[in-house]
């Protein structure tokens, strides 16, 4: 029977895409807030019988997670077949280890909740550091889709002779394979970071292709502070302004214009998290990535 799609808050214009490139249904749910502060959610299409696909990015993820716990376990409730999750972005990846004693390790719990709440999970360039893979830390079937063809696409279409740099060594798997598809340089700068928003970046040799046009790619960008004190740097290096492509937009408060102002001519992200930056749609691979589950199954 076809899935039907039910988009939580804020995520109606993907659900509305895969659905459509899918050939599934679009649902309707009910979701708000009462006057305590609780949710209420309310499922206003028939799941019975049938494969449901919830879409939530997961930028943001404490105040998103009940509402999507509460959805998956209403279709569930109501007879869906399956419950599966599309999280364009999947939060909580960073705390992959206890940093500090008694420190939680959020990756892990919140990878319980979720493959506790869904039968199956579809995300975009998940950020793996310490881990090499989401199986170990999701017991559900976890696929991944990654944007860097997207990425280069975009840089041959928008960027003359450009050189691809990652900010940090952590940044090498993204760059690498995103100047591989421009047929760009690529080069990776050297990042420390003392803190949450104390970062310095340095700029080993620019020599060999300071005349190019730099495009700064990083898999998040949250509170900025990488790609501006790459800018800097760069600037510092005597490059020309660069453009800065993520492909998270989560940018914490202000961080999307402290970071115009820093130097880069543009700042470009896809649209995994809804954002006035999104010039690249995943909305195709996540609809192809659907696709091929259902004929799976
Ligand atoms: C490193 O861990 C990531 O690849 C990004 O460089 C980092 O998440 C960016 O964070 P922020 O924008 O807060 O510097």
């Amino acid at each position: 029977m076809t899935s039907l799609v039910l988009a939580l808050p804020g995520n109606e214009e993907a659900a509305v895409e895969i659905s459509r490139r899918t050939g599934s249904e679009s649902g309707r749910v009910a979701v708000r807030r009462f006057p305590d502060g609780e949710t209420s959610f309310r499922l206003l299409s028939d799941p019975r019988d049938r494969p449901v696909v919830l879409v939530c990015t997961l930028d943001r993820p404490d105040e998103k997670m009940l509402p999507l716990l509460f959805a998956a376990a209403t279709a569930r409730d109501l007879g869906a077949r399956s419950v599966g999750l599309v999280a364009p972005y999947l939060a909580y990846l960073r705390q992959d280890r206890r940093f500090q004693p008694g420190e939680a390790v959020t990756s892990a719990l919140f990878a319980q909740l979720l493959s506790g709440a869904m039968d199956w999970l579809v995300t975009v360039d998940p950020h793996l550091h310490r881990y090499h893979g989401l199986e170990e830390i999701y017991s559900i079937p976890a696929w991944v889709v990654h944007a860097a063809p997207l990425l280069s696409s975009w840089i041959k279409a928008n960027v003359r002779e450009p050189v691809v740099l990652g900010p940090d060594a952590e940044s090498a798997q993204w760059a690498e394979e995103v100047a591989r598809g421009a047929g760009a340089p690529v080069a990776i700068l050297e990042k420390t970071r003392r803190g949450d928003r104390d970062v310095e970046v340095s700029v080993p040799d620019s020599g060999p292709w300071r005349e190019r046009t730099p495009v700064l790619v990083d898999d998040i960008i949250s509170t900025g502070r990488t790609m501006i004190a790459a800018v800097r740097a760069l600037r510092l290096a005597g490059c020309p302004p660069p453009v800065c492509l993520g492909v998270h937009a989560v940018f914490a408060p202000g961080a999307h214009e402290e970071l115009l102002e820093s130097g880069a001519s543009r700042v470009v992200t896809a649209n995994t998290i809804r954002h006035p930056s999104n010039d690249v749609s995943v909305d195709g691979l996540l609809a192809q990535e659907v696709t091929s589950l259902e004929v799976d199954s």
